[in-house]
């Protein structure tokens, strides 16, 4: 099964991606925890993101294309995945189909957690990251059991970078300009699916396992 995750930044995505992972036994694989990965690293890739993702700009469309397609070499790649962050502009969409169309190919589902802007920068303040898992919390609802230490690895949990007021504006404007455009591009194909994002996430979670059967 492979599956697309759309939405804002902050509509659940991550969360929601890797609840399906776990279901149904597919990576999630999240171009922007690639991105921070590599800044933590240290690596040229990395580098050269963190100049855009901390400005709330996407990364250039190469970058984040050849990264994905060797990412889809692994092994665990073959039965399927579920994309968070990716695609996030039409050239994206179109390199992925084209990619998949390949090797006779498709995209399954494009699952669209909508959520209104007014409810963004409130989640994305209260977001804190683990640094060394990257399991994800939110300090009011889905808080972990000890302040500021995540429950999974034990690590010290953090506010990212890009979860600024101000950054956080930026990426909503550019979201709204170059990702929405996809909601409509996989409207036309058909498999295009919408759920409400705010709800309880394990109420997301069960709208989204009714439509993946
Ligand atoms: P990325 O890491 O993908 O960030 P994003 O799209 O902005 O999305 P987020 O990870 O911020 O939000 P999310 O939807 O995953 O929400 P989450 O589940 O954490 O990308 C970062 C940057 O990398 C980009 O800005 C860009 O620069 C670059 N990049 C990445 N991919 C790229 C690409 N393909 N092309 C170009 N550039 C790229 O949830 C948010 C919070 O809300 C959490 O605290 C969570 O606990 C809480 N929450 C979740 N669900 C609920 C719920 N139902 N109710 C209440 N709270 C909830
Ligand atoms: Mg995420
Ligand atoms: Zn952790």
């Amino acid at each position: 099964m492979k599956i697309i995750m759309l939405g804002a930044p902050g509509a659940g995505k991550g969360t929601q991606a890797k609840m399906i992972a776990a279901k149904y036994s597919i990576p999630h694989i999240s171009t922007g925890d690639i991105f921070r990965a590599n800044i933590k690293e240290g690596t040229e890739l990395g580098q050269k993101a963190k100049e855009y993702m901390d400005k709330g700009l996407l990364v250039p469309d190469e970058l984040v294309v050849d990264l994905i397609m060797d990412r889809f070499q692994q092994d665990d790649a073959k039965n399927g995945y579920v994309l968070d962050g990716f695609p996030r502009t039409i050239p994206q969409a179109e390199a992925l189909d084209k990619a998949l169309a390949a090797a006779g190919e498709a995209v399954d589902f494009a699952i669209n957690v909508e959520v209104p802007d007014e409810n963004i920068v409130n989640r994305m303040s209260g977001r804190r990251a683990c640094v060394g898992c990257g399991a994800t919390y939110h300090v009011v609802y889905n808080a972990p059991k000890v302040e500021g230490v995540c429950d999974t690895c034990g690590e010290k949990l953090i506010l990212r970078d890009d979860d600024k007021p101000e950054t956080v504006l930026n990426r909503l404007s550019v979201y709204h300009e170059q990702t929405q455009p996809l909601i409509d591009y996989y409207t036309e194909k058909g498999i295009e699916k919408e759920v409400d994002g705010t709800q309880d996430m394990n109420k997301v979670f069960d709208d989204i396992v009714a439509i993946l059967g």
